[in-house]
């Protein structure tokens, strides 16, 4: 039976190719997309969810609206220098023909957490603060979520968006951390591996060859994430950071993990958004003692990761 799983999403170019992947993926069944702000206002994101199911043809998929701004204070640094002020690579995509349903992203996955009770996938892949407005919601949710998957984080690496921290947590530490003390098992796709896992130009290349709207519409936006990538880290591969989580969800023998337990730093200034693994044998300050240890990807069989994706983009039946 396929997996069910509901990506909470703030599409984003890679979120386009992570949304793609699973939707290829017959162990997967895509309950929903919900939507966050991140690398685009709420509204953009919501627009792009509801476009991208458009492009595969996946209509009868809903996308529920989430949160507009982070536990404190307000959202105002959208990551169009990443992702276009669209957030789908500047290339004028018409409106949405669509509408998101009424129920609210966090009410939503309350919704179907109830419905399939130790059934559901979170695969978070922007800011954390929809699930953590759910789990605050429905005290109990987190015992009927069967894990948790996210692309978030950097144990064990600098940062992206600071030198500190990874864009989805910085962007809400206060919602990170309280997924961070969920009881269901988590598994946290972050820079740790994500930022090992660079696709090489000539597959970006071969993108466009394939003869599908999925990867043509990919061919369209990468172009500007590239040169992102070309102009700010001077580099012609580029992280293909939310695809990741989707290919652990599927292939997950081609990961390495560590279990540790994480807190998000919380604070002001230059540490905010961190995420620090720690040891419940060393942890003599009690400063990890209210949260499970979380499986931390650390390293993959980055060439098998790739070739897997490439393959599902252009043809669901390998
Ligand atoms: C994360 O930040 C966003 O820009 C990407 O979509 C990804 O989810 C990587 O740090
Ligand atoms: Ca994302």
């Amino acid at each position: 039976m396929a997996e069910k799983i509901i990506i909470d999403t703030d599409p984003g170019i890679d979120d386009a190719m992570a949304i793609f992947y699973a939707l290829e993926s017959p162990e997967l069944e895509v309950l929903g997309l919900t939507t966050i702000f991140g690398n685009g206002f709420t509204d953009v994101t919501t627009a792009n969810a509801l476009k991208l199911l458009e492009i595969a043809e996946r209509t009868d998929i809903p996308v529920s609206r989430g949160a507009d701004h982070p536990f404190k204070g307000k959202f105002t640094d959208p990551a169009t220098f990443v992702h276009g002020d669209d957030g789908q690579g500047n290339i004028n995509l018409p409106a949405p023909l669509g509408k998101p349903v009424d129920e609210r992203a966090s009410e939503f996955i309350i919704q179907k957490v109830n419905e399939f009770p130790g059934e559901v996938t979170l695969v978070p892949i922007g800011p954390l603060t929809n699930i953590a407005l759910a789990l605050l919601a429905e005290p109990g949710l987190d015992k009927k979520i069967k894990r948790i998957v996210l692309m978030g984080g950097n144990c064990f690496c600098a940062g992206n968006a600071t030198p500190a921290a990874e864009a989805n947590i910085v962007k809400d530490p206060e919602a990170a951390d309280i997924v961070f003390r969920a009881a269901c098992p988590i598994t946290v796709c972050g820079l740790d591996v994500t930022e090992k896992v660079l696709m090489k130009a000539a597959v970006l290349d071969s993108i466009g060859e394939i003869d599908n709207p999925r990867a043509q519409h990919l061919a369209k936006i990468l172009p500007f994430y590239r040169s992102f990538y070309k102009t700010v880290l001077g580099d012609t591969d580029i992280h293909v950071h939310d695809s990741t989580a989707i290919t652990y969800l599927l292939r997950p023998e081609l990961f390495t993990v560590i279990k540790r337990p994480v807190v998000v730093a919380t604070c002001n200034g230059v540490g905010r958004g961190k995420t620090f693994p720690g040891r419940h044998e060393f942890d003599h300050m009690g400063l990890w003692k209210d949260r499970q240890a979380v499986e931390i990807c650390i390293n993959a069989d980055v060439p098998a990761v790739i070739d897997f994706e490439m393959k599902r983009l252009a043809d669901s039946k390998v």
